[in-house]
């Protein structure tokens, strides 16, 4: 089959890899049809998330049908079209039984934090992904989902991690009816993040990031207010004159560890990788909360040492909450307000590029070229 392959840093190539077979009686085959490249694949195409393997295909938000069933599977039969959540559980674990798979105790065999996700990296797991013809899908009637009439193929990719991830975020942030929310990043995630605050009752949104298009993009699609931050020399105090002057309810980190805005957290988090990342963003939502106010961070820090501002969050009695998306446990939820007519999640996507060309995805969007919002990748076969 055909398959993106990591070579190293800002290198990804398509190549012929053998098709995956069925190696546990839970597991599926499944055949690709549409995939997405991730903001969270960016962090693995820069080369910084440890232990990312030459070789690996990367790849964790995928739908398609159902080739292959090994002997346990009960819910799916070849033929089904199916989501496959990013997350990879076994479903029966201490932390799968409490609704955190992506925290599954069994799914990854390398550590004690992080659960399992598809090509993520030997750190979560080592598993392939979806960026490919084929993938194998383990715990298969955990994690996929068949899609329901309702959905087509791209709003059923947008269920596997963006929507999903965005509308924790928002829950996260324990909004009450009327609460002002400030999310940073308006990547997939933090457009996903801010549209699902007003579901769940915000009276003002505002979505700051440093690219026009997509704040534009923003305004139209979560009708929020925006902020360029590279309009204002400090962007907290212009956050904090917007309020009350005493700050915002909810503050949603949706930008994550490659974050700009700050040359000194560039240097020390990215540049020199002193530190695991740049943590601007999560300075300044802790900055821009009002005192008791709450912090959600959906956006990826890796392990271990980060400049945060720990002692300005206690002494404000923040409330921070964070975590990968277990995207399994609201899932029907977020499905529900796509049958509503509520939502219509594939208006983000952008691009689509066949496999083939995935290096030219990779590209555009890590370098946030031509509008690029959301790329999809389709493999030949897939492509009407
Ligand atoms: N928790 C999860 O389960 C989960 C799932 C998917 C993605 N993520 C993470 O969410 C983050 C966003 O993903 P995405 O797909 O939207 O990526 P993306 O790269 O498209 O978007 C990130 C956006 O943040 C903006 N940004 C950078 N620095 C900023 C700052 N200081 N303030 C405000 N905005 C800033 C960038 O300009 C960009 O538009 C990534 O870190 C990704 O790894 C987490
Ligand atoms: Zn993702
Ligand atoms: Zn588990």
């Amino acid at each position: 089959m055909r398959a993106m392959t990591y070579r190293g840093p800002y290198r990804v190539r398509v190549v012929d890899k053998p098709l995956p077979a069925i190696e546990h009686p839970r597991d599926a085959i499944v055949r690709v049809t549409r995939a997405c490249i991730c903001g969270s694949d960016l962090h693995l195409y820069h080369g910084l998330v440890p232990d990312t393997r030459v070789g690996q295909t990367f790849g964790h938000e995928f739908v398609g049908i159902v080739e292959e069933v090994g002997a346990q599977v009960r819910e799916l039969r070849p033929g089904d079209r199916v989501l496959v959540p990013f997350n990879i559980a076994c479903g029966e674990c201490y932390f799968c039984r409490k609704g955190l798979h992506a925290n599954c105790h069994n799914a990854n065999p390398n550590a004690t934090a992080l659960g399992a996700a598809f090509g993520y990296s030997h750190t979560a797991g080592g598993y392939d992904g979806g960026q490919a013809e084929y993938v194998r899908v383990p715990y298969a009637d955990v994690g996929p989902t068949k899609i329901p009439s309702s959905l087509d193929d791209d709003n059923a990719l947008m269920c596997t991690d963006a929507y999903p991830t965005g509308y924790q975020a928002a829950e996260m942030a324990g909004i009450r009816r009327g609460d002002s929310v400030v999310v940073f990043g308006a990547g997939p995630i933090g457009l996903f993040a801010a549209r699902c605050a007003w579901f769940m009752g915000a009276g003002r949104v505002l979505v700051v990031d440093e690219y026009d298009y997509r704040l534009e993009f923003a305004r139209r699609f979560a009708q929020c207010e925006t902020l360029n931050f590279r309009d204002v020399s400090d962007p907290v105090w212009l956050l904090k004159k917007e309020s009350d002057w005493l700050g915002w309810d909810a503050a949603i980190d949706a930008a994550g560890c490659e974050a700009r805005g700050s040359a000194m957290q560039r240097l020390l988090g990215v540049r020199l990788k002193l530190l695991s990342g740049a943590a601007t963003p999560l300075h300044w939502a802790i900055d821009a909360v009002r005192k008791g106010g709450v912090v959600s961070i959906v956006g990826v820090y890796g392990p271990t040492l980060n400049a945060i501002p720990i002692g300005t969050a206690m002494n404000k009695g923040v409330t921070l909450r964070m975590g990968q998306a277990s995207v399994k446990r609201n899932l029907s939820r977020c499905i529900e307000h796509i049958e509503a007519g509520h939502i219509d999640p594939k208006e983000i996507i952008t691009h689509r590029i066949p496999l083939e060309d995935i290096g030219d995805g990779y590209h555009l969007f890590s370098s946030k070229l031509d509008g690029c919002i959301k790329p999809i990748i389709q493999p030949d076969g897939a492509r009407a």
